[in-house]
């Protein structure tokens, strides 16, 4: 595609990209733990059936990390995918950023857990808390430095042990998540492009939604909190979908406005991997074929922060997305927080 046809150009802000310093995602990689965890496994935990969440979520399985398997883990093994299918070496990143909201612990960060374990020695490290929406605020923030010359190599990374978080005698909620990681490499790379644009918002008005009450300053551990099980998530599942589908469409189709594309010009739809439902919906919406959403919630359940890392890993990898296709991600999770992104692979 030469540069005036490519539909960045008509973007002001990407073309500002084009025009200056590029951003291309030179490597992706994901992680899911061994440890597979069926519906039929969850029969036997709380009072649920195959068929009530197959049909509810789509989710067939979810991957549980190890005892002794912690999120920065779970990273570090997604880094590494990347950084080879990137061609680089730990030395040259300068920057990690790990968008979760499971991590090892309050502090040091995540992301500093990971740079000890690659190797990362000359990177700056942060973590970032967007929830579900993480992985493209990450991607969006590890961007801005890249443009800025502030830095040349940047890693993303999405990982959560939700089974951390999880309450496994609450039905409404053990069945839907999943642990993982997914990761990206940005680089400049001088006449190619990665993120054409990224979207992102958020609305704290309905904080409430989706939430863990206990662990922070507003409700340190004590033996009642304990007791009270406010170390686990809380979700209104119904209000849940009906904002995930509202913000996941607007996103998109804001994305796709910034890009001047419609939705037939992507050829793959990435949307965060929570409920197969409300992936249809935000296709319909949207106007996009089934054959353009990738899915793989089936095998993963919802893994939050790692969901869509881990998702474009594996379509990159099954073929589904070459070089140069366009590629829509597509996000909603707790805040709220919401996101969507173009890409060019
Ligand atoms: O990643 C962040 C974003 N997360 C999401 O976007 C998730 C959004 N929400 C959802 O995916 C869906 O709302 C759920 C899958 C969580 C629930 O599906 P739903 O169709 O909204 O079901 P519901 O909450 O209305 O519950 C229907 C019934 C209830 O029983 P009653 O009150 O009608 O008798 C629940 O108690 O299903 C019951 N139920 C279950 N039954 C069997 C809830 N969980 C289960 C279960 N097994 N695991």
């Amino acid at each position: 595609m030469s540069p005036t046809t490519h539909p960045s150009f008509r973007n002001p802000r990407a073309r500002h990209n084009f025009l200056g310093r590029t951003c291309s995602i030179t490597g992706v990689g994901s992680y899911i733990p061994e440890r597979v965890l069926t519906n039929a496994d969850l029969e036997k935990m709380v009072s649920t059936t195959d068929e009530w969440i197959t049909s509810r979520t789509g989710i067939k399985e979810r991957r549980i990390a190890a005892a002794n398997e912690f999120t920065s883990d779970l990273g570090a093994k997604a880094a590494q995918k990347a950084m080879a299918n990137a061609g680089i070496t730990a030395d040259q990143i300068d920057l990690v950023i790990v968008a979760t909201i499971t991590p090892d612990m309050p502090f040091p960060s995540t992301a500093c857990l990971v740079q000890r374990k690659i190797g990362a020695t000359r990177a700056a490290a942060f973590d970032l808390e967007a929830a579900c929406s993480g992985f493209i605020y990450a991607l969006e923030i590890g961007q801005q430095f890249i443009m800025s010359r502030t830095y040349d190599t940047v890693l993303v990374i999405g990982a959560e042990k939700l089974s951390s978080i999880v309450d496994w005698e609450d039905r409404n909620t053990c069945v839907l998540f999943g642990d993982g990681a997914g990761a990206a490499i940005l680089q400049n790379r001088p006449n190619s492009h990665g993120l054409l644009t990224a979207v992102m918002g958020a609305d704290g008005n309905k904080s409430e939604l989706l939430f863990m009450p206990g662990g922070g300053s507003k409700c340190p551990a004590t033996h009642d909190s304990v007791n009270a099980r406010l170390h686990y998530l809380r979700m209104e599942g119904k209000e849940t979908f009906k904002n995930a589908v509202q913000a996941m469409c607007t996103a998109a189709q804001e994305a796709l406005r910034r890009c001047e594309i419609d939705i037939t010009r992507i050829k793959c739809i990435i949307p965060h991997q929570a409920n197969r439902r409300i992936i249809d919906a935000v296709a319909d919406r949207l106007g996009a074929t089934p054959e353009q959403c990738f899915i793989n919630l089936h095998h993963t359940g919802n893994t939050s922060a790692a969901s869509v890392a881990i998702a474009l890993d594996q379509a990159i990898e099954s073929g589904r997305i070459q070089r140069g296709d366009l590629v829509l991600l597509v996000v909603f999770g707790a805040g709220l927080t919401w996101g969507a992104a173009v890409i060019e692979w």
